[in-house]
């Protein structure tokens, strides 16, 4: 394993962090704890989940994937070696059985509660707004559109002190964003700069893979001018990058056959990128996950990559790609394709 520190902070964490979000419908409690052991054998030491999963969210299984990583930091007594993130839900149509008040303090200070309460822990590492409460452009919307009806209130002053309240109560150490853009990105840092008490935010988890690289336009150059790292989140596009679908393939049991409203990375254009991406690793004797998997770890932007699997082979692979090392020529192969078709998948 490769490791590094969640910036402004001397936490360790892996290079690739577990993603649980299917523990708890196309996952079993004794499928999740499998994963969180092995994760943990082969040296990960980084979990994320969030008190929306598992997915698609349902009033009949909210929280269950938190409770089920509750359930194993009890049996195992491994809470102490694990950095934890979890998040907020956003305010949404499906979120409204968790609650309609958005990030307003009781909110936040309910929802920490919560998922302590589940995860069997007295403290989250990293604490996460999983979606703006604005109207913009995330989860799969390509470009903003201003809607002028839109009324919502710049809050990002009282987020950050309510969040800094529970710092100092030590129930979470650090904070994060997600499915953010530069500008919502920016204004949470500027809030933090200009009144230096607030917490600021350390991490941004937002879409990264070979079909979707749209962090690079605008938030690339703030991740490394402001130190906020990104832990990049769906790295094979919902299993797209596995190559699996292609040709028109339904395989059973897999997310996109399951759930056909995924289809967020099941474009046209995203096909014919898989293919090409597939044809580059077929011919470099690689596998298309491992490399684009290897392709999202390698990014000097990357915090961590969060890794997704419904099975132990799928997770074994995944695990592996941290041994992958992409030649020149793969990444030159990688950008030709980019070039030919950027960002199918925003
Ligand atoms: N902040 C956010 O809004 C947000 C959004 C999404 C995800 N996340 C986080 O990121 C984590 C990972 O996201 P993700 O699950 O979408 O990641 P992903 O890597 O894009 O997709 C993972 C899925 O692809 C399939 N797969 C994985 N490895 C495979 C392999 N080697 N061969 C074939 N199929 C494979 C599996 O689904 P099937 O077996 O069903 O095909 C697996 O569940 C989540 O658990 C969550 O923690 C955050």
């Amino acid at each position: 394993m490769i490791y590094t520190t969640l910036p402004h902070t001397d936490l360790e964490v892996s290079k690739l962090c577990l993603g649980t979000m299917t523990w708890g419908k196309q996952n079993t409690e004794a499928e999740g704890h499998e994963q969180m052991d092995y994760a943990v054998e082969q040296g990960i030491n980084f979990f994320d989940t969030a008190e929306l999963y598992p997915i698609p969210a349902h009033p009949d299984r909210y929280a269950d994937t938190e409770k089920i990583i509750g359930n194993w930091f009890k049996k195992t007594g491994k809470r102490d070696q694990i950095v934890l993130a979890s998040k907020i839900a956003g305010k949404a149509p499906f979120t409204s059985f968790i609650r309609t008040t958005g990030f307003k303090k009781e909110s936040i200070i309910e929802a920490v509660h919560g998922s302590l309460q589940r995860l069997q822990t007295d403290y989250l590492d990293l604490y996460q707004l999983h979606w703006p409460e604005r109207n913009t452009n995330y989860f799969g919307k390509r470009g903003y559109k201003h809607d002028i009806s839109d009324f919502w209130q710049d809050n990002i002053h009282q987020v950050l002190e309510t969040l800094r309240e529970l710092i100092k109560e030590g129930k979470i150490r650090h904070v994060g964003l997600s499915n953010e853009t530069p500008w919502g990105t920016m204004r949470f840092l500027e809030e933090s700069k200009v009144h230096e008490s607030l917490p600021r935010m350390i991490t941004i988890q937002n879409p990264y893979s070979l079909l979707n690289r749209q962090f690079e336009v605008g938030l690339y150059e703030i991740s490394m001018r402001e130190k906020i790292g990104l832990l990049a989140y769906s790295p094979l596009g919902f299993g797209v990058l596995s190559g699996k679908y292609l040709g028109g393939n339904k395989p059973e049991n897999a997310r996109i056959t399951l759930f056909p409203a995924y289809g967020r990375y099941m474009n046209e254009q995203a096909v014919k990128a898989t293919q090409k991406y597939q044809d580059l690793a077929l011919a470099h004797n690689l596998s298309l996950p491992q490399m684009a998997l290897a392709f999202v770890t390698s990014r000097p932007f990357l915090t961590s990559n969060i890794i997704g699997a419904t099975s132990m082979d799928q997770l074994k692979e995944n695990i592996g790609s941290i041994d992958v090392s992409l030649s020149e020529e793969v990444m030159k192969g990688i950008e030709v394709i980019h070039n030919e078709i950027p960002d199918p998948a925003p």
